[in-house]
């Protein structure tokens, strides 16, 4: 198993393990472990993969030289995301939340997520290991790191809280959903 950047070639298998827990497709087993409700276009995720270097994967390797994606987890800028209703939504009202006792400043954070993590391997420490090369690929670039949780998924809320030890900043909603505000400072990877 190898955590590394994503490269244009592991797309297909991003795109698969997305589609399988995507909120549109998972099957109703799947659905009360957690589910991503982002979607993105090819170009928009081969951007941010070449452009942004905002896709960590965790591989399963074979001899034959191909690489299976069993995770992946986005991050990047705000400038990336801002084309998102719920991203622009985030962008609005972030200076209106405090972390540690400080006003959240825009341009000192950026957003990581969707996460997602193959159920083979759950609960087995990958979680962890892709969410802290994630935050290292970012931690000269941005201080603070922010994502959001649907409060109706309790294993991504428990997964980030205990495991990633992010804090709860706050809540939202967008459009019939309810959010925590999460952040962690980055160099805590
Ligand atoms: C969310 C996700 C990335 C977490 O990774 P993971 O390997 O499952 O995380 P872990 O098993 O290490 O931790 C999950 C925690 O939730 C608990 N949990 C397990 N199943 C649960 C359930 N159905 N409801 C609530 N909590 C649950 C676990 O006991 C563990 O708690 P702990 O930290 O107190 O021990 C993964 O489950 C996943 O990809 N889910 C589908 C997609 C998704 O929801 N992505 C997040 C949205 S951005």
């Amino acid at each position: 198993m190898e955590v590394r950047l994503a490269r244009l070639e592991d797309m297909d298998g991003i795109k698969a393990l997305l589609r399988k827990y995507h909120r549109d497709t998972i099957s109703d087993e799947d659905r009360p472990d957690g589910f991503v409700t982002t979607a993105i276009t090819d170009e928009q995720l081969a951007e941010l993969i070449e452009k942004e270097k905002g896709v960590t994967i965790i591989a399963e390797q074979f001899d034959d030289g191909h690489d299976r994606v069993l995770g992946f987890c986005f991050a990047a800028p705000w400038e990336f995301w801002s084309v998102w209703p719920l991203f622009q939504h985030m962008i609005d009202i972030i200076p209106n939340y405090e972390f540690e006792g400080k006003k959240l400043v825009l341009g000192e954070t950026y957003q990581y997520g969707p996460m997602c993590v193959d159920k083979s391997i759950r609960g087995t420490g990958a979680f962890e290991k892709l969410f802290f090369a994630s935050l290292r690929q970012f931690s000269d670039r941005f201080p603070i790191m922010l994502t959001f949780v649907n409060q109706i998924n309790k294993r991504s809320e428990n997964a980030h809280t205990n495991k990633a030890h992010m804090e709860t900043i706050g809540t939202f909603d967008f459009g019939d959903n309810h959010y925590f505000l999460m952040g962690i400072r980055t160099d805590r990877g």
